[in-house]
């Protein structure tokens, strides 16, 4: 049963994947959700006649979920003296107490989640089975940071050394971490951060994506209902201009991203640069995810896995599968299968139980999308594309056979799988070409040769490598989920080394 491996994993939802009963009863529970939100601000210097903007539903744009006060870069110092008074406090508030606190918010967050459901649905057009595994993440992550912070920050350990002296090595706080968050896991990757930073005694500015400002704010309501002080969690919601000036500001003691690589290096950049201590930069990026299916693969399984890995939720996972090495074998009967089973799938309303993909986060994404496989259409093969409803911002699942791995060089996040066939003894080939995308974060294998599984993890540096299964949904305390190279520095969420990137080092040495 979950909980006995694990004291500290949550067995969050209350509700297993696959039975279908007890999701239709959810979505019913849908209804007493809360028709809007308004994102009162959760941050000093925000008021209520700040600028505020609408957020819409991206399964029907017209539907306005609510509405948010947006902070502007003006706000950022006001909030960062807060969260300098706050911290001053919490970094002295016991390990004890700040885990017993995130445990508290985990309950609250398991008893509104027919809320927090609802909400998913709407601001992110997460489908039933999405929201659930997300909430059920985001509730293991407070639990798991709340363990992990109780173990490392309650006491000193006490260090070897010579008799009439007393040496200890403990953790503590950093100071006011800023946590810049994605909008495709608004609740579980935001509150991953949050939660992480505050377990290790710092206080957060977290900036939430644009797309995705009330989920986070209503996180953020419930880790202040469950103790964290007002001035301990600062939530900033805002354009691009307010994570820039948060980065570049000289009281800022770390900055946890989760985004594009692109945006993680210009952080770094701005890190290097400013004022003020040296700080870490804690980022985790995109990856080129590719999986290698050889001639002995279960072909039946292959058609699930590639289906499920690359369009559940859309393809918009960071986990997700986007280059699929096929042998030449048995290319074109996996490839009929995985079509037959691509065909299958139901988009539509997020809030249906009978969807299986909802839209795409916006507009700018669907043209993102749209674009790419025109450009792809004029020199590789488009084989499979499936149909989209006309209304919302759907994208239809969508399959392109590559010449080679090189015709693709970037992340396309979305439901777009790239496959490329390879020869029998060329393992090396593809290898080398996964190698060369510079990415690391998921990577699959389907094979019944050992051989060929310990080559792929001797050679690779793919931070996550699952062997004949899909290569999506890592679960906290039992997949640490994070990549090297241009996917991210570690070190992993959801690991047992997570904190320490959050915290620093002390040794007091006593003459007794
Ligand atoms: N943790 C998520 C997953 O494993 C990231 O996208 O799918």
């Amino acid at each position: 049963a979950p909980g006995a491996l694990y004291p500290d994993r949550a067995n969050s939802s209350g509700v297993e994947f696959g039975d279908r009963r007890a999701l239709a009863a959810l979505v019913a529970g849908m209804g007493k959700a809360v028709a809007q939100v308004d994102a009162v601000p959760l941050a000093p210097g925000v008021t209520a006649s700040s600028p505020s903007r609408d957020v819409v539903s991206p399964h029907d744009p017209s539907q306005i979920v609510g509405t948010v006060r947006v902070a502007t870069s003006a706000d950022v110092d006001t909030a960062v003296a807060t969260a300098r008074k706050g911290f001053a406090a919490w970094s002295r508030t016991p390990a004890m107490a700040r885990g017993a606190m995130l445990e508290k918010a985990a309950d609250l967050l398991e008893a509104d989640r027919d809320r927090f459901l609802s909400l998913l649905s709407r601001e992110a057009g997460k489908t039933i089975d999405d929201g659930l595994s997300e909430i059920r993440e985001a509730v293991d992550f407070l639990r798991y940071y709340a363990a992990r912070g109780r173990e490392m920050f309650s006491e000193m350990v006490p260090m070897p050394g010579p008799t009439g002296e007393d040496n200890r090595l403990g953790w503590r706080g950093r100071g006011v971490f800023a946590c810049i968050s994605p909008w495709n896991f608004p609740l579980a990757i935001f509150l991953g951060q949050v939660s992480a930073a505050l377990a290790a005694g710092n206080a957060v500015i977290a900036k939430p994506a644009e797309q995705t400002p009330l989920v986070a704010h209503e996180a953020i309501r419930l880790l202040h209902a469950a103790g964290v002080p007002a001035d301990v969690l600062i939530c900033l919601p805002g354009e691009g201009d307010v994570g820039a000036a948060l980065t570049r500001h000289p009281r800022i003691a770390g900055v946890a991203f989760t985004g594009s690589t692109e945006t993680a290096r210009a952080i770094n950049r701005t890190l290097a640069a400013k004022d003020g201590p040296i700080v870490p930069l804690i980022a985790e990026t995109g990856g080129l995810n590719a999986m290698i299916v050889d001639a002995t693969a279960l072909s039946e399984q292959v058609a699930d896995d590639v289906v499920m890995s690359a369009f559940r939720s859309a393809g918009q996972r960071c986990s997700a599968l986007r280059l699929l090495f096929l042998q030449d074998e048995v290319a074109d009967q996996m490839l009929k299968m995985i079509e037959g089973a691509a065909r299958e799938l139901v988009l539509g309303d997020p809030a249906l139980v009978s969807t299986d993909i909802g839209p795409v986060i916006d507009q700018a994404q669907r043209t993102m999308l749209a674009e790419h496989v025109e450009a792809m259409r004029a020199t590789q093969t488009v084989r499979y594309q499936g149909e989209a409803p006309s209304a919302g911002l759907f994208f239809a699942p969508t399959i392109v056979e590559l010449k080679d791995a090189a015709s693709l060089q970037k992340e396309i996040f979305g439901p777009v799988l790239h496959v490329v066939r390879w020869k029998a003894k060329e393992l090396d080939k593809v290898l080398e070409a996964i190698d060369a995308t510079g990415f690391g974060l998921t990577l699959g294998v389907h094979t019944r040769i050992e051989a060929h599984v310990r080559k792929v993890v001797d050679r690779l540096d793919a931070g996550n490598v699952y062997v004949n299964r899909n290569i999506i949904g890592a679960v906290v305390g039992t997949q640490p989920f994070g990549g090297s190279g241009l996917s991210g520095t570690g070190f992993k969420a959801g690991g047992p080394h997570y904190l320490m990137r959050f915290a620093q080092e002390q040794v007091v040495s006593v003459n007794t």
